[in-house]
């Protein structure tokens, strides 16, 4: 897999928390607001906290910013260009940063594709969730099939690489409709797809509906069946997984997302953004105050919003290094694993799981989830972790 040299690689995440609308299956720190926005008035606070960030991680040159949300297409261009501005003068940026903006897929956020270039983003990543208007409107999308796929169009023309969500395994959803609509998805995709079950989030509406029965999620042996018609379709078409929802054209990977799951080092910019940061040679894990505008006054006070900063001990490093390398296609090395936790995973449990197909060692001494052992890839975190 290619990308920014895995041991040197550094993301810059920026957190945009507005929505036209709540999507009613979404977890995400995202608000919706009925006033204009003051984008004069966050471009200075994302400004002043990536300026005290930036003194904390001195020395790391950036190699992928990432601006999601919410929904980052609500910024103006000139926001977005303020942004990235204030990166490359209290970071050194490398020469080919990769740089994403996460958007949603109407007729008005498209008009702003090529600001968005021209302020320094790209790649695009489009949510574009179904291609049906049945299903949009189920999921409480504001956009038509139509309406979308005209913005993966003006992304194709505008950016060298795009890249779009579909949401699977909806209620109601069979693999042979699955089957057609994956189909139609790659004929529009170029070197990336991102591909999520539906999960039912608690808190919100669609948690309540399915609690009560009356919103219904395809069983497990369908899941199943959903989940392995998409790897067999993506991989057909040269677009295998890399991750466990992510798939691409060798080469193609994100490489911002990348940086989370290979275990390095990014800042989280904005409200209720997470950063992991080495600092004086201990990892800190970072939080960022969720509330947009208590984010806001928390900056303008102090210079940033942070409202955690944890030291991480060697267990739960190395617990995230699992937990997160596991989701790779290319696994993780064990000999890593063990740097970090002070100990080797268990010889036993690797075995057992082995025998039963979850897990597989490369050539090269990487360990690493099999297709039968994604679906049930908690379990068998949890129990190499044990
Ligand atoms: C931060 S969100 C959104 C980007 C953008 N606001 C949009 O909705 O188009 C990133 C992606 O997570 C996925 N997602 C969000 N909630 C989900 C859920 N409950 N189950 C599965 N996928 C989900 C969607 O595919 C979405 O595009
Ligand atoms: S899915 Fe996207 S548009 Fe919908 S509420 Fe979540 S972040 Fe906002």
């Amino acid at each position: 897999m290619t990308g920014a040299d895995p041991t040197t690689a550094f993301g810059v995440y920026v957190h945009w928390p507005f929505c036209l609308s709540k999507c009613p299956y979404c977890d995400f720190n995202s608000h919706v607001r009925h006033a204009p926005i003051d984008e004069e008035r966050f471009v200075r606070a994302f400004a002043r906290e990536i300026e005290t960030t930036a003194a904390r991680s001195r020395g790391s040159e950036v190699s992928s910013i990432f601006l999601g949300g919410g929904t980052p297409s609500l910024m103006q261009p000139q926001t977005v260009g303020a942004v990235l501005d204030a990166i490359g003068k209290h970071w050194s940026v490398a020469d080919d940063v990769e740089v994403t903006l996460e958007a949603n897929p109407t007729s008005v956020e498209a008009t702003r594709f090529r600001g968005y270039r021209t302020a320094g983003v790209n790649r695009v990543s489009l949510g574009v969730q179904a291609l049906d208007d049945s299903s949009l409107k189920a999921l409480g999308r504001l956009h038509t099939a139509r309406e979308a796929l005209d913005a993966v169009a003006i992304a194709r023309s505008v950016f060298d690489r795009y890249s779009f969500d579909l949401i699977y395994a909806r209620p109601d959803q069979t693999p042979a409709m699955w089957t057609e609509e994956l189909q139609r998805a790659i004929s529009e995709a170029a070197e990336h797809l991102s591909l999520y079950q539906l999960t039912i989030e608690e808190g919100t509406p669609f948690f309540g509906l399915h609690a009560a029965g009356k919103l219904k999620t395809p069983d497990e042996a369908i899941a199943r069946a959903l989940y392995d018609v998409t790897q067999e379709i993506c991989a057909r078409h040269g677009l295998p997984a890399y991750e466990i929802s992510n798939h691409a054209r060798p080469g193609a990977e994100c490489r911002h997302n990348l940086v989370y799951w290979r275990g390095q080092q990014y800042a989280g910019i904005g409200p209720g953004a997470h950063g992991r940061l080495d600092i004086d040679g201990g990892r800190h894990a970072i939080a960022t105050e969720k509330r947009p505008e208590a984010w806001l006054m928390r900056v303008e006070a102090m210079g940033n919003g942070t409202v955690t900063d944890d030291l991480l001990n060697s267990e739960e490093r190395a617990d995230e290094f699992l937990l997160m390398g596991l989701r790779l296609r290319e696994g993780i090395d064990p000999q890593r694993y063990a740097a970090l936790s002070g100990r080797f995973l268990d010889p036993r449990r690797i075995a057992i799981l082995r025998e039963e197909g979850a897990i597989a060692i490369s050539p090269d001494g990487r360990l690493r989830v099999t297709q039968d052992g994604f679906p049930v890839l908690d379990a068998v975190v949890a129990d190499l972790a044990a």
